[in-house]
């Protein structure tokens, strides 16, 4: 039977609800596949500590839903971190920033013990860059950025009329065949200007759960 991506999304979302552990406190990520899972998160909103958020579109459906809202500083690290991508690798390495909330994600990632990312089958790729790759900058510092990711082969797009949750600008970069993850990473986080770059390569999924037509497959 042919699925939609949205149904697929909420496949994988489902799955997910087993790595979440009562007691816990809960990293929410952010988009159309997260949206999903904060949807159906009503039974845990008692047994979970609470959820800290990628973005303020996320916690405002948190909040919805009874789920208390926590900041970062306040907890230990994060038990379990669930997220969406725009794309995956096999080697669960990702792509992220679509919605924009990139750089909170990476700090989520970072913070989290683990990390469950949820996919439709559609993100699947061998070679990561088939999707522009988000990267954040400060604002006085994106066209010079611009110029420097033209240097590493990519063609930088101003994403007109974005504004992080942090103030700053998104780039989007196109024309790029990500062949070593973490060494583009690692590149361009050097840059001058760049608050984050979207590839999660030194800190990829721990569990990868991918919506398909015949069910869930998990990587
Ligand atoms: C937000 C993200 C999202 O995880 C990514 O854009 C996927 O979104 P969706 O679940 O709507 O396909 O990185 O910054």
């Amino acid at each position: 039977m042919a699925l939609s991506a949205q149904e697929k999304k909420l496949r994988a979302a489902e799955a997910a609800l087993r790595f979440i552990e009562s007691g816990s406190v809960l990293g929410v990520g952010t988009g159309s596949t997260v949206n999903a899972l904060i949807d159906i998160l009503g039974p845990w909103k008692n047994s979970v500590r609470g959820a800290v958020s990628s973005s303020e579109a996320s916690s405002t459906r948190l909040r919805t839903l009874g789920i208390p809202v926590l900041d970062l500083n306040e907890v230990d690290d994060l038990d379990v971190y669930i997220d969406g991508a725009d794309e995956a690798n096999p080697s669960r390495e990702l792509i992220k920033g679509g919605g924009a909330a990139l750089t909170r994600e990476k700090i989520l990632a970072a913070a989290a013990r683990r990390f469950i990312c949820i996919v439709d089958d559609s993100k699947l790729v061998n070679v990561l860059g088939r999707f522009p790759l988000p990267v954040e900058v400060i604002p006085m510092a994106r066209a010079y950025v611009s110029r420097e990711l033209a240097r590493l082969g990519g063609r930088a797009a101003w994403r007109h009329g974005t504004v992080t949750d942090n103030g700053n600008h998104i780039l989007d970069v196109h024309d790029l065949a990500i062949t070593e993850p973490r060494v583009l990473e690692n590149a361009i986080n050097q840059l001058a200007g760049v608050v984050t770059v979207g590839l999660f390569a030194a800190r990829p999924a721990d569990v990868l759960i991918v919506g398909t037509d015949e069910g869930v497959r998990t990587v």
